[in-house]
């Protein structure tokens, strides 16, 4: 038994078309048109293969195939997401459900069937970027996000999800009670240098770093550029700019910490006016909660020291350990296919983060090219992509038998 290469890729190819961009990159932003249409392509495949279509109350859909097993036989899951950030590659979230998809429809080609109900993922706003916080859809999905903070979530533009889903008619009534998945597995790229630098075919993902994303909002007065003398001004931008420059020196203190100031917007934003309030986001990372948590001291103290500087957290994610009979699975699966595989945590966060909260959960990595993704030259070659698919059809295999 093996997986349709050509297919496959062709269809890697047919959903990177969904939200394309001209000069390069993909964009389906979630809850957007293109978010729906790139939802609706997996929805046609799913229904193709005869799978159960399910779509819950925020939007995740769900193809359960479930031929003749006992139906109280707990079922295992397989998928990842389909939206983007803004300028995205073709491969993050993308490769986990069309990979997903190769392995059910090589699985039923084959014969083969199933001891477990076998259930294909794909859960909205992965990202996290039009609306927070990120890994939404899987949130929802183990309980620990509340429906209504969902649907009063806000984008830039002060659209709500709940207008979203209105406009999109995007979500359904299901639920996946009936046959209670305690496995998930997630084959996804990278993202990032290692891999491509040992080099190993398959990262077998023993965990994830904790993460913490704040927005900072520092207050102050407009006024006129050049007749306000500098020790009558309250120039947000100031206060800002001291405030990036400290926090962006803690990982000089904290070992393996990542944070970054990826968004900063400046108001009114005009060359010749003082700004009177600049709004930025924070991104920290650490593998270890302590440290993280000590990050997160760091950073409120700074911004406690400073007047009219206010600070809400956008997102909270602790570190999680995979499960052992979902990564010994994996690297069983690397063994019998005769690749090299390496054992490790991943530096992006992950639906497979917050299921493993509630099921046995582990993750699949290929190769990223220099590393890159959230970037349009985000790239691994066909031969990566075999070898993830591949590996996650013997550990799904191994884990449904
Ligand atoms: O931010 C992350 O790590 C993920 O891509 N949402
Ligand atoms: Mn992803
Ligand atoms: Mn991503």
């Amino acid at each position: 038994m093996d997986i349709h290469s050509d297919r496959l890729l062709t269809r890697l190819d047919e959903l990177a078309r969904i939200g394309a961009l001209d000069g390069g990159g993909v964009q389906r932003l979630a809850f957007s048109d293109e978010d729906l249409a790139g939802r609706n392509w997996v929805q046609a495949h799913l229904e193709r293969l005869g799978l159960d279509i399910r779509i819950d109350a925020v939007g995740n859909l769900f193809g359960v195939w479930q031929p003749r097993v006992p139906r109280n036989e707990p079922g295992v899951m397989v998928g990842s997401h389909t939206d983007t950030v803004g300028r995205a590659g073709h491969l993050d979230g993308a490769l986990g459900v069309v990979g997903a998809l190769e392995v059910l429809e090589s699985l039923m080609e084959s014969g083969w069937r199933p001891a477990r109900p076998l259930i294909l993922a794909s859960f909205v706003n992965e990202e996290g970027v039009r609306y927070m916080p990120d890994m939404m859809g899987s949130l929802y999905h183990v309980g620990d996000l509340r429906i209504d903070h969902i649907r009063e979530a806000q984008d830039r533009d002060g659209i709500s999800i709940g207008q979203e889903w209105e406009r999109l008619h995007y979500t359904g009534m299901d639920t996946l009670l009936d046959v209670k998945p305690d496995t998930f597995v997630e084959l996804h790229i990278e993202q990032g240098p290692v891999l491509e630098s040992l080099p190993a075919d398959i990262g077998i993902v023993t965990g994830v770093q904790g993460l913490s994303w704040y927005e900072v909002t520092v207050t102050g007065a407009s006024n006129h550029a050049g007749t306000t003398p500098m020790h009558l001004r309250q120039d947000a931008g100031v206060v800002a700019g001291r405030l990036a420059h400290l926090i962006r020196d803690l990982p000089n203190e904290i070992g393996d910490l990542r944070l970054t100031i990826g968004s900063m917007d400046w108001h009114p934003n005009l060359v010749n006016v003082i700004p009177d309030r600049v709004r930025f986001t924070i991104d920290v990372r650490h593998p270890e909660e302590g440290r993280l948590v000590h990050a997160e001291r760091c950073i409120e103290s700074f911004l406690a020291a400073e007047d009219n500087v206010s600070w809400r957290s956008l997102a909270r994610v602790a570190p999680c350990t995979f499960s052992p009979k979902v990564v010994e699975a994996v690297a069983g699966a690397v063994e019998a296919i005769g690749l090299t595989g390496h054992r490790m945590i991943s530096g992006a966060g992950h639906d497979a983060q917050i299921l493993s909260r509630r099921l046995h959960s582990g993750m699949i990595f290929i190769p990223s090219r220099d590393g890159i993704s959230h970037h349009p030259d985000e790239y691994s070659t066909n031969e990566q992509i075999r070898n993830g698919v591949r590996t996650l059809l013997h550990a799904v295999k191994h884990l449904a038998s």
